[in-house]
């Protein structure tokens, strides 16, 4: 039977969250401030969906019938009636502690309130929501709707049913739902954060070129796609505040981002998003 999910945040994890979610048989109700964010959201959602009806992986009716599950709200009141919640709003742990307080004054006390972050800790954010025990990570992996890897992160405050339920749910999903414990950066991000801080490091120190870089780990190492055209995917802010989270997490600074990244976030060059990023892109 198909639930009604919540998603916060409709850049691209939160539209492509919505997108598995839809294509999985349940309502989404899609939320974000921005008018110009919600819309945007959306018409990603209804793009996935078209790209799959083109590949021939999915009915066109079975699309409609998606989009018709599909609605928006500009603020969480609008998640009353959710059974399950996904947060994917930007990495800021203030940010997501003040919404998961609020998430849990708006939606039903049974209602399940998943956090899609990369490296922050979801014990603090299910301390700050007063409801921890109904708090879990689920960390979907770029591009969301392709991955097949859900993280489903469990804290030593949960209830036992509601992480039995939110693993359920992701393998509802047709994902590898894989558990992990609260630690930081999880199992991928702890191992894969770092690497690619390292292919920085070889490039600026190498002087290679990052083409031949990311040419170099596709034909060598068997990577789909290059380490630097990975941080252009999932975005150079989203690489340093992983960065940041899991050095302060684990206390050690051999995990904080590479000095590159941080000029490149000052210049606003944070890969596909916005253009540019140790590759040009045509703007999305
Ligand atoms: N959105 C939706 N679908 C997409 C997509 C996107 N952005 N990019 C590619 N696809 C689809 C294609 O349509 C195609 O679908 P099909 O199988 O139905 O035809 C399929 O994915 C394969 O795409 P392509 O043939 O165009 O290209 P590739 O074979 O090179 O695959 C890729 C693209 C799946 C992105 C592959 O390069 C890959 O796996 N890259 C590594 C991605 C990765 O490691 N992601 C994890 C990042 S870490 C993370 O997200 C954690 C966070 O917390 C930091």
């Amino acid at each position: 039977m198909g639930m009604t999910v919540g998603i916060v945040g409709l850049g691209t994890m939160g539209a492509g969250i919505a997108q598995v979610c839809l294509e999985a048989g349940h309502a989404v109700v899609g939320v974000d401030g921005s008018a110009e964010a919600r819309a945007r959201g959306l018409e990603t959602v209804a793009r996935g969906l078209d790209r799959r009806v083109d590949k021939g992986r999915l009915e066109a009716d079975a699309r409609d019938a998606a989009l018709a599950r599909l609605t928006a709200a500009e603020a969480v009141a609008g998640l009353a009636e959710c059974d399950l919640v996904v947060e994917a709003i930007a990495e800021l742990p203030e940010a997501k502690h003040a919404l998961f307080a609020e998430l849990a004054t708006v939606t039903r006390p049974d209602a399940i309130l998943a956090t899609n972050t990369s490296a922050i800790s979801v014990t603090g954010i299910a301390e700050a929501s007063g409801r921890p025990g109904r708090v879990v990570g689920l960390h979907f992996f770029n591009p969301a709707p392709v991955m097949p890897l859900v993280e489903v992160v469990r804290t030593a405050l949960v209830e036992d049913e509601a992480y039995a339920a939110a693993l359920a749910f992701a393998e509802g999903l047709g994902k590898e739902a894989v558990p992990c414990p609260d630690t930081p950066g999880f199992i991928v991000n702890r191992i894969l954060v770092p690497m690619l801080n390292d292919a920085v490091r070889a490039l600026a120190e190498t002087g290679a070129d990052p083409a031949d870089v990311d040419r170099a780990m596709k034909a060598g190492a068997g990577w789909p796609m290059g380490p630097l055209a990975l941080i252009d995917l999932i975005g150079v802010d989203v690489q340093v505040h992983a960065s940041e989270a899991i050095a302060a997490g684990l206390g050690d600074a051999a995990y904080a981002p590479h000095p590159l990244l941080l000029e490149m976030l000052a210049e606003g060059r944070l890969g596909r998003k916005t253009g540019h990023g140790f590759h040009d892109y045509a703007r999305p």
